[in-house]
């Protein structure tokens, strides 16, 4: 069944390379699934060497993992481990159908991206975008070929999470949303179409929850309860998905939400001051609270 929204499928181009700008965790595991689902070449850009080593070897050291659990035989994870390379050149997407970017998010940056990408890719490469909360519309419209850049809204941790949100701007054009429909099916993810609004629709729905948690925390009750109370509802305990997604993202996830519908949506303070200081998480490796991220806690 096609999914709602979504073009004949016979519009889809063909997927034979893969781009993605960015190597950091979002990006070099947005790589080890399009190279083992697709089993096409993938290439991780980043600004410099040192960042695009660090995707490419997360990659191989993943691939490792999935053949000593017997997911993959040898020969496939040495196939996994050719096919997923590196390069601080965009250059390197000039055969490349599908470019995708999970940079820092900020239209400006985006924007400089996609223009960049412009200047190597050929006229049909789809460009797609892993934003969490940013406008499509406003990301494409000063490219020379806005009809080709789609929202491609994937879930951590991206092997696991099941959906991938597609968006739409006002330019994008059937040939590239049927393109990016039949690449996320191919992923062996389900494929929803939403609006282009702040945050689109699973974050807008995260972000409630989420601010709220950040509210009873504000208010003065302790992290733990907050995350033990969550245990029967959600899978992760939500100060503990903070620290998988990330706490900048969480907190220009609420920002975008708060600064849109101001009613509805808590930005806590509190995770402001996190971010502020460059923390990661609020958990340690070894599973405790970090006291360091506590004592940056106003007392309510
Ligand atoms: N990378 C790859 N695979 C992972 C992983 C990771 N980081 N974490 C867990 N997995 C895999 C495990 O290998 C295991 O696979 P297997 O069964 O095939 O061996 C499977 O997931 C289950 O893992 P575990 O048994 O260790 O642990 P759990 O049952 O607790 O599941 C979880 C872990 C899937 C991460 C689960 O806690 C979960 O679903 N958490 C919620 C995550 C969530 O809400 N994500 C959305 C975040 S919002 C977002 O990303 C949007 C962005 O824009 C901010």
């Amino acid at each position: 069944k096609r999914p709602a929204g979504a073009p004949d499928k016979s519009l889809a181009r063909k997927v034979t390379k893969i781009g993605i700008v960015g190597a950091g965790l979002m990006a070099s595991q947005m790589a080890l699934l399009f190279a083992r689902r697709l089993g096409v070449p993938v290439v991780l850009t980043d600004l410099d060497q040192e960042r695009v080593d660090k995707g490419v070897a997360y990659v191989h050291a993943e691939v490792d993992k999935l053949a000593d659990k017997g997911r993959v035989n040898p020969d496939k994870a040495n196939f996994l481990k050719g096919i997923v390379t590196g390069s601080t050149s965009k250059a390197a997407f000039a055969d490349a159908d599908f470019v995708i970017e999970a940079v820092f998010e900020e239209m400006s940056v985006k924007k400089t991206v996609f223009a960049q990408c412009e200047e190597v890719i050929s006229p049909e490469c789809i460009l797609a975008t892993n934003t969490s909360s940013l406008d499509i519309t406003q990301m494409a419209a000063d490219l020379k070929h806005p009809e080709r850049v789609v929202g491609f809204h994937f879930f951590n941790p991206v092997a696991v999470m099941p959906l991938v949100e597609i968006i739409k701007s006002e330019h994008t054009d059937d040939a590239t949303l049927a393109t990016a429909f039949a690449t996320g099916k191919g992923l062996g993810k389900t494929c929803i179409l939403v609006k282009n609004s702040p945050s689109f629709v699973v974050n807008r729905l995260l972000g409630r929850f989420m601010g709220e948690v950040g509210k009873i925390v504000d208010e003065g009750t302790p992290i733990e309860v907050a995350d033990a109370a969550f245990a029967g509802i959600a899978p992760m305990p939500p100060f503990v998905l903070i620290g998988l997604v990330g706490p900048a993202i969480a907190l220009h996830n609420n920002e975008t939400l708060h600064a849109a519908f101001p009613e509805r949506f808590y930005s806590s303070p509190n995770l402001a001051k996190v971010v502020e200081a460059k923390k990661t998480g609020f958990y340690g490796p070894d599973g405790k609270l970090d006291p360091s991220v506590l004592d940056l806690f106003e007392a309510p």
